[in-house]
């Protein structure tokens, strides 16, 4: 016994240094040094018995105490392709007041990082810097002021700096998980499950019976938004996608109708699809001509959201056309409800885990990389190989 702990010393030596005089008086070392006392055990599951006990207190003190402790993590120091995304050595955050800090299992990976990288992002993309904004993990650490989640719960997080060992962030923000919930489904519920319902509830302001057209429904906020409406009991629910296998996918989530954006009458089938009316709302974030096209779609009085523009291309739209239907074009980006609307962020949060605790709601999310394969993982979202959400294991 005393040959493993020797070893996992000389594996470790910069957390057993720091962690050795802190920890003695730990009730947790106390546990973790009983159990193993009492038993005995392999090599693998002491040195997993000692990280879960003994480190996660040890990192928590010496992060408090400012001293640095590395952590793997995706950088990118320069905006560019996906080969700009290094993995480097950094510090640990330090969880300040207010925060927790939180062991990444999950990371999920959105367009928004793929824009980050490539500086076409709403915001200045400022390196060096942490890609991911958000994670599915262990909280391990509270910073001061705070008091839950307890270390030690499952939880999901908005962050800064998601593709990496560790990430802290706002108490208020991190949500437990429930049981039935793994951490790869879990970690792109924070920012696609919660885009996805407001896009329909507060931006649209579905009502029971109105007609949806989800736009390239196939891809992580799309496969949610076509469950969703179907949850919010919309009428008829149109999904459109560019290959059999992305219809076939959002057929089996519950579209009613499913349409090949790239056949050229593609506006005609969403009309016949609607005895020619058009549907009430439209979910649109490709941008540039297809935008153009799905305002054709729209029927009078109908509302379409714009929450992306993943082509890159400005969308040219008729003043005249939208006024004479009694229509309207409105926008969503989450970082504004986050900041300015937090209380609906919470709202739409607890919704969300109720349809997830009850199976009510399918997180599609087959396409997994480790972290160090990060840049893989942006090609195949590029190249749009890939349905429902991406996410990578730490
Ligand atoms: N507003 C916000 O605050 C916010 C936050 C996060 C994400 N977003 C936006 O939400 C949208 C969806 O994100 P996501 O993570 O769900 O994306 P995703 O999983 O990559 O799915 C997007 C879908 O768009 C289509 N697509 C991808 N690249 C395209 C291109 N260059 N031109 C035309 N179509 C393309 C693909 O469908 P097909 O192959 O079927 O055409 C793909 O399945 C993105 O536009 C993203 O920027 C907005």
């Amino acid at each position: 016994m005393q040959d493993e702990v020797c070893w996992f010393m000389r594996k470790e030596p910069a957390y057993m240094q720091s962690a050795k005089e802190q920890c003695q008086a730990n009730l947790r070392l106390l546990s973790c040094r009983n159990w193993l006392f009492t038993s005995m055990r392999s090599q693998r599951t002491v040195v997993a018995k000692l990280e879960e006990n003994l480190l996660t207190c040890s990192r928590r003190k010496i992060a408090q105490l400012r001293k640095d402790i590395p952590m793997k993590a995706i950088r990118i120091n320069e905006i560019g392709g996906p080969e700009v995304m290094q993995l480097e050595e950094i510090e640990t955050p330090t969880p300040q007041e207010g925060e927790v800090l939180i062991k990444v299992a999950a990371a999920g990976v959105t367009q928004v990082d793929l824009a980050q990288r490539q500086g076409t992002h709403l915001t200045r993309t400022r390196t060096p810097m942490t890609l991911g904004m958000e994670v599915a993990g262990t909280v391990v650490a509270l910073g001061p002021g705070v008091s839950t989640p307890a270390e030690g719960t499952r939880v999901v997080s908005f962050v800064e700096g998601g593709y990496a060992e560790y990430a802290s962030a706002r108490a208020t923000t991190v949500i437990p998980i429930p049981p039935n919930l793994d951490f790869v489904h879990a970690a792109t519920f924070p920012v696609q499950g919660i885009m996805a319902y407001q896009l329909l509830r507060e931006s649209a302001r579905l009502q029971p019976g109105e007609s949806v057209l989800v736009y390239a429904a196939a891809g992580g906020v799309g496969t949610l938004a076509v469950q969703l409406a179907r949850l919010m009991g919309a009428g008829t629910v149109i999904s459109t996608a560019s290959s059999q296998n992305k219809l076939d996918l959002v057929r089996r989530l519950g579209a009613d109708v499913a349409i090949n954006h790239n056949e050229k009458n593609w506006v005609e089938l969403v009309k016949e699809a609607t005895g020619d009316r058009g549907t009430d709302i439209i979910l649109q974030m490709v941008g540039g001509r297809q935008a153009e096209q799905c305002l054709q779609c729209l029927a009078p009085f109908g509302r379409m959201v714009i929450y992306g523009r993943v082509s890159g291309l400005n969308a040219q739209f008729s003043d005249v056309q939208i006024m004479h239907k009694n229509q309207t074009i409105m926008g969503y980006w989450f970082t504004g409800w986050m900041s300015s609307r937090p209380d609906r962020t919470v709202v739409a949060a607890r919704e969300l885990m109720q349809y997830l605790a009850t199976a009510q709601l399918e997180i599609i999310a087959e396409h997994t990389f480790p972290l160090s394969e990060a840049a893989e993982a942006h090609r195949a979202i590029a190249q749009r190989k890939t349905t429902g959400e991406v996410v990578l294991l730490v």
